[in-house]
């Protein structure tokens, strides 16, 4: 939904350079229209099947996007308190909401509880006693799929592999038909499905299909011990392409690879975040200073690893637009933040046109753990998000203020 019309970027029909303007930078940016093609993707190839799309809302909890997406008949992949509160704040109906996470604690656990939702997502035998415990004392039964570790690495940055051994995530593949069996024994446990999550951002079918390939024999020994597996929930893990010309896999490809692996009366839950919500944001920051340092150049922006971290933490590619075309020539640039630290940058060694101070740069596909991974840092208060539709705008964060910064300071 980014296009250049006469050299002017525009978002759908409104020019970039309008939204710094009305909004101030930087701002997160949001297509609606790019939201509802990404979703409709995945809804139109369950369709077949039935099954929940559930927004891993991880990667964008504000109310706009959730309550858009409920609209378009989402469920939400939580993986906290805070996430289940936002989602029915929002709109979710609770019986769409799936809860995921390694440390889920005994309030969360009573919260979820109490709001009705769908299913938890169990990564530990000690999880599955609290939560049977807390179902037993507020007289309530927990439904509830096991998160198995499938032992499949799927070659992603190590920060956001969940799926290989060694790391914290699930119960461990060698200890899954014991979990079920365990379970089984629970009084308040009731077993509805399985779960797994190898990673995000994960380019190559070939470890989905190794992963549904293991979770396929789990089921089979789990089903021969007469214990039920309804739903089959496949984790989230799309990549996107944030360079140009990388190759991604489609939902439909996905889904047409994992489904025969499985008995035709399985019920699939999906729980895609990035592939919904990161090619439809995009951070529109302003040039405030430039320089030349030490034979290099630099483009210091409004926007810093406070507000985008995905540069720093995992050296993510993260193309950066002028919202105005010129011919200027290029130059090797890095595009900084005013963050104290080296690691505080939106790009490096990039080809930049030469910009000019106070012009706009879009740092694209930003939508997706962009605002839901920024902070305060440096004290620098959090951005607004505007949300695009057509020819309109609207706002759907509001800038925070400097007051804002000391709200719950004593
Ligand atoms: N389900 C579970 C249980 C997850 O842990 C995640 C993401 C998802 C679904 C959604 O995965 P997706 O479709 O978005 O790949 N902050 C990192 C990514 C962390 C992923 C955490 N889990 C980044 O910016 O790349």
């Amino acid at each position: 939904m980014l296009q250049f019309k006469k050299n002017v970027l525009y978002i759908e029909q409104v020019k970039l350079s309008d939204i710094a303007k009305k909004y101030g930078t930087s701002t997160y940016v949001y297509s609606k229209n790019q939201v509802i093609n990404n979703f409709e993707n995945y809804k139109k190839t369950l369709c077949s099947k039935d099954g929940l799309i559930c927004f891993a809302c991880k990667t964008n909890s504000n109310g706009g996007i959730l309550n858009l997406l409920v609209k378009l008949g989402a469920g939400a992949d939580t993986t906290s308190g805070g996430e289940i509160y936002r989602c029915l704040k929002a709109g979710f109906n609770p019986s769409k909401i799936v809860y995921a996470g390694v440390g889920k604690t005994a309030e969360e656990i009573e919260y979820a509880l109490k709001s009705k939702i769908f299913m938890f997502n169990v990564e530990s035998f000690e999880e599955l006693d609290a939560i049977d415990k807390i179902a037993s004392k507020i007289k309530v039964k927990a439904k509830i799929a096991f998160r198995i570790n499938p032992y499949v690495d799927p070659d992603t940055h190590s920060y956001i592999v969940t799926g290989k051994k060694g790391t914290k995530f699930g119960i461990p593949y060698e200890n899954a038909v014991k979990a079920y069996l365990i379970a089984k024994q629970k009084k308040n446990i009731v077993i509805t499905g399985i779960h797994s999550h190898i990673g995000s951002q994960i380019l190559d079918i070939g470890p989905f299909k190794l992963a549904a390939q293991k979770i396929k024999k789990v089921i089979d020994a789990v089903e021969k011990n007469g214990i039920k597996i309804e739903y089959i929930n496949c984790g989230g893990g799309l990549g996107i392409e944030y360079e140009k010309g990388q190759k991604v896999l489609s939902p439909k490809r996905l889904m047409s690879e994992i489904f025969p692996i499985f008995d035709k009366d399985k019920k699939f839950i999906f729980e895609p975040g990035r592939s919904i919500i990161a090619n439809a944001g995009h951070l529109l920051t302003k040039v405030i200073y430039r320089k030349v340092s030490g034979g290099k150049s630099f483009l210091i922006v409004n926007a810093g690893m406070n507000d985008l971290i995905r540069p720093t933490l995992y050296e993510a590619y993260h193309e950066i637009v002028p919202v105005k075309k010129t011919s200027a020539k290029k130059v090797k640039t890095d595009v900084v933040g005013p963050i104290c630290e080296s690691s505080d940058f939106m790009g490096k060694d990039r080809m930049l046109p030469v910009v000019e101070q106070g012009d706009f740069l879009l740092v694209t596909c930003a939508g997706a753990y962009g605002s839901a991974m920024s902070s305060e840092y440096n004290s620098r208060p959090l951005l607004a998000e505007v949300l695009v539709n057509g020819n309109k705008s609207t706002l759907i964060r509001k800038r925070a203020s400097y007051s804002d910064l000391l709200l719950n300071e004593i």
